[in-house]
Order: structure tokens, then C-alpha cells, then sequence
């Protein structure tokens, strides 16, 4: 029950009316799409970044993701219901503050946290009476009541009766067109439960919602949807290993395991994981555990099997050579696809990278095509200074040997394998190809 006249009651006012504010902080590939959401539902949006190139782009119309179209960019900004800034003094104008920064790992496997510490100061700076704060940013359990919670009241307000704070876990799957951000529900728990209330009633306005007890509880959540995640994938990818020893056809398995209607999920192998999830999230959950005097082995087993898969390609890659008398050494090597996932430009944890890495200092000349992403731009480990080559019959025969990281739909296998010497599948895009079968190797 809200109180008259309180803070709460007035931001709940302003939700229902759709007259609050929404300020989203850090507009990637969570936090754009997140924008385009509210805006469309009925929200105004003040969207910032710290990266001035991206609110430039915005301001202008654009798009810098490519499955996130330019369209209802340039008209929610024209219209000035979603206002991108640079300047983080307009978040004392939002009402609701959703903050959805960076949250990756240190070279030591650790949370990183710098991003959602800095971000957290800035909010704290121009905090006030009546606002709502929501983490997004997926993290261990903790982080909202240990770390935000301390930092928001220095000031001398408190959360549940002058401000509130939830935390409410992002659960886009970029490209995904059957589930975005309307008919995914939000798991979300608040400090206090008018913090929940507050903060249900923000995202009841544009989803459905899924209340918990505390924000340790929204938080584990999403840790554990993404390690079982990591975990499954990791066991197709050790099954994925024998089956290959044994000579039976995985993905052929898998499909027939997947006609049970009950207690199984499919979860495909690959090339080793990618993506600013599922490689990274299982570590928060892991680092967390040691506080508990906790190992968390099922998160470490999996991370070994998952990190050991690119070691795993590069050496199909090598049994393929060798079987034409060649060695990885002097090879001409393309790797087809560099985006973690098919049909979007994130190249973010690629097990591509650490593929194309090896082959390189095995003395491979590495190259690759990916029509998502033109250049390879430096990231943390790796600066390749690459650029996507074109897929021409007469390139793809002058190669050694190409391998599949990842099969999006505009390419045509049929027309890769009849070109290349050796195809290394990685993903089982070559299924139902019957014309140079023998070429191609499964890894
Ligand atoms: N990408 C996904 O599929 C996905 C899905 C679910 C959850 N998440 C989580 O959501 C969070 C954000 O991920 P993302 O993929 O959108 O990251 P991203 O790198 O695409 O976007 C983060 C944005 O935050 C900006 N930023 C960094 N520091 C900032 C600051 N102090 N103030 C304002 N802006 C700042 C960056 O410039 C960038 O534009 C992470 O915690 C991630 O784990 C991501």
C-alpha cells in the first residue's frame, strides 16, 4: 500500500500516466534496444552514453547495430521522444534511471566492475527524491545491496522511502526475432518492497514481470539461466569430441533427442563460446562463491571444456591438412564468419579470434569473411588488422583449407564447399550438402 502524498506515490503517478522519464545509461546492445522499448510504449527517453560517436550517430538517425534498424531511431529522435546526450547532468530529469554499462571479466577471470562503479557515482552525483534506480547489467549476487545501495544513499537519502532501487537482469538474445523485449518477461527485486513495487510497476508498462524477494534473488537469476546455459553447451561440445571418435553424427543425435516432448532441452557444439554472456557471467557467479569458501566446479569444468573447443578446431584443421600432405605452416586459411552467433555484428569473446591466433602462430597466412562485420576492429586481446574478404570462386580455390566459426544465413555453403579444398565445420552448416562431401571435415 503506497502512502499519499509520498515519493512513491507520485513516480507511480507519473508510470501509469506515462509522463516519467526514463533515463537509460550505456546505450549498447542492451541498452539501445532498450531505449527504442520505452520510447514506443509511451515513455520519453534520455539516453547516455559516454562514447560521443554513438550519441552522434543516434542524434543523426543511425544505427551502429546491425540488427537493430536505423528507422525508428531517426523517427523517435526527430520527434524528441528519445533524447541521446553525452551530458550526464540531464539524469536529474529522468524519473526511472536504468543502468545497462559493461560488465566483463579482468585478465584474472574477476569481475570488472569499473564501468558500473563509475556510472554508479555519476548517478549518485545527481540523485534525487522520487527517482527510481534499476541495475541491469548482469552481475553476482550482491552487487545492488553491497555496492549501489551504499554508494546511492552517501548522500543522505534512503532508498524505499526517498528514492528506489531494484535490480531487474537484461535477458535480450541479440537477432532474436521470436523473443525482444516485449514478450520477455523481467525478473525484478528491489531493496524494499516499495522499491519492487516502484520498479514492477515501471516494467509492467512495457512487459510482463516476474517479482522476487531480494535483488540477490533477480541477480542469481540471471546467473543461473546463463551457466546452465554454459554448462549444457559445454557437455554437447566434450559428447561433441566422442561422437567424432566414434563416428557418429552428433547433430543427427541431437535432433533425436530433441522429439522427446519432456526433460530434454537441445543445446548445440560450436567452435568454443562467445559473447559477452555466456563466457563471462558463470565467472561472477564462481568469483562470488569463493566469499562462501565454495567452489563452484560445474562452472569451472565447463569453462575448461568450453575454452578447450578452438584448440579442438585447429586441430581437425591440422588432420585435414595433413591428409593432403600439408601442414598448418605456409597454409592459406580463411575462417568464414566472425561474429560470436549468425545474423549479428557482435564480435565480442569470438572463439574465432582464438582460432584465427593459433593458426597464426602456427605460421598459417590467416584471413577471413564475415558479411556482418567489414573490419576487425583491435579488441582487449587481439589486433588482426584485418579486413572481410570477398567470397569469389576463384579465392575460395586458391585456399588451403576453410573453416566455418559461424554460419550465417547469407552464406552459400553449397557454393563454399564446391569451391574450397579442405571445409572444416565447426557448426554443422554443410548438412544436406552431398556434392565435394569428402572435402569437408567435421570438427
Ligand atoms: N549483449 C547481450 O546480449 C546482453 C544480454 C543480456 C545482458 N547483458 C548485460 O548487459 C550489460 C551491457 O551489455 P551490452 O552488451 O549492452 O554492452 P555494450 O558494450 O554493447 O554497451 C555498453 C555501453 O555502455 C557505455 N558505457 C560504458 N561506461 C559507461 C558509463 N560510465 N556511462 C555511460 N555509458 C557507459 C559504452 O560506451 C557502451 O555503449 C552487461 O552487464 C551485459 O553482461 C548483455
Amino acid at each position: 500500500m503506497t502512502k499519499a502524498g509520498t515519493c512513491q506515490e507520485a513516480l507511480l503517478g507519473k508510470i501509469e500516466d506515462k509522463t516519467a522519464v526514463v533515463g537509460i545509461v550505456g546505450l549498447g546492445y542492451v541498452g539501445l534496444p532498450l531505449a527504442i522499448h520505452f520510447c514506443q510504449a509511451g515513455f520519453k527517453v534520455i539516453g547516455f552514453d559516454l562514447d560521443e560517436e554513438k550519441i552522434n550517430m543516434l542524434r543523426a538517425g543511425q544505427s551502429y547495430i546491425r540488427h537493430v534498424p536505423a528507422e525508428p531511431i531517426a523517427v523517435l529522435t526527430a520527434g524528441g521522444q528519445i533524447q541521446p546526450t553525452v551530458d550526464f547532468s540531464q539524469l536529474s530529469k529522468a524519473d526511472c534511471v536504468l543502468i545497462c554499462v559493461p560488465t566483463p571479466l579482468t585478465e584474472k577471470l574477476e569481475p570488472d566492475l569499473s564501468y558500473l562503479i563509475s556510472t554508479t557515482k555519476t548517478v549518485q552525483q545527481y540523485l534525487r527524491a522520487g527517482q527510481l534506480v534499476v541495475l541491469e547489467s548482469t552481475t553476482y549476487p550482491g552487487t545492488t545491496d553491497e555496492m549501489l545501495l551504499p554508494m546511492l544513499t552517501a548522500g543522505g537519502l534512503e532508498a524505499g522511502r526517498d528514492f528506489f532501487l531494484a535490480f531487474s537482469p537484461e535477458r535480450e538474445d541479440p537477432g532474436n526475432k521470436q523473443f525482444g523485449a516485449g514478450n520477455t518477461p523481467k525478473v525484478v527485486g528491489g531493496i524494499t518492497p516499495d522499491c519492487l513495487e516502484t520498479a514492477c510497476a515501471l516494467y509492467n508498462a512495457v512487459t510482463t514481470t516476474v517479482p522476487v524477494s531480494s535483488t540477490r534473488a533477480a541477480e542469481l537469476t540471471k546467473l543461473l539461466e546463463n551457466t546452465y546455459r554454459s554448462v549444457n553447451i559445454a557437455l554437447v561440445n566434450e559428447i561433441k569430441i566422442l561422437a567424432h571418435k566414434m563416428g557418429i553424427d552428433l547433430f543427427e543425435v541431437i535432433d533425436a533427442a530433441a522429439t522427446k516432448p519432456f526433460g530434454y532441452t537441445p543445446f548445440y557444439p560450436g567452435p568454443g563460446l562467445g559473447g559477452h554472456c555466456i563466457p563471462i557471467d558463470p565467472f561472477y557467479l564462481a568469483w562470488k562463491a569463493k566469499e562462501y569458501d565454495f567452489s563452484a566446479r560445474f562452472i569451472h569444468l565447463a569453462g575448461e571444456i568450453n575454452v578447450a573447443m578452438p584448440y579442438y578446431v585447429v586441430e581437425k584443421t591440422a588432420g585435414a591438412l595433413n591428409q593432403h600432405r600439408k601442414s598448418i605452416n605456409g597454409s592459406r586459411i580463411l575462417i568464414l564468419g566472425i561474429a560470436y552467433k549468425k545474423d549479428i555484428d557482435d564480435d565480442r569473446e569470438s572463439p574465432g579470434y582464438a582460432i584465427m591466433d593459433m593458426l597464426m602462430q602456427k605460421g598459417a597466412a590467416v584471413c577471413y569473411n564475415d558479411p556482418w562485420i567489414p573490419v576487425l576492429k583491435p579488441t582487449r586481446k587481439y589486433d588482426f588488422k584485418l579486413k572481410s574478404e570477398t567470397l569469389s570462386p576463384e579465392f575460395l580455390a586458391k585456399l588451403d583449407a576453410v573453416i566455418i566459426v559461424t554460419d550465417h544465413s547469407d552464406y552459400d555453403i553449397a557454393q563454399i564447399v564446391k569451391h574450397a579444398k579442405i571445409v572444416v565445420d565447426t557448426r554443422n552448416a554443410t548438412a544436406g550438402i552431398t556434392a565435394g562431401k569428402e572435402k569437408i571435415v567435421m570438427a
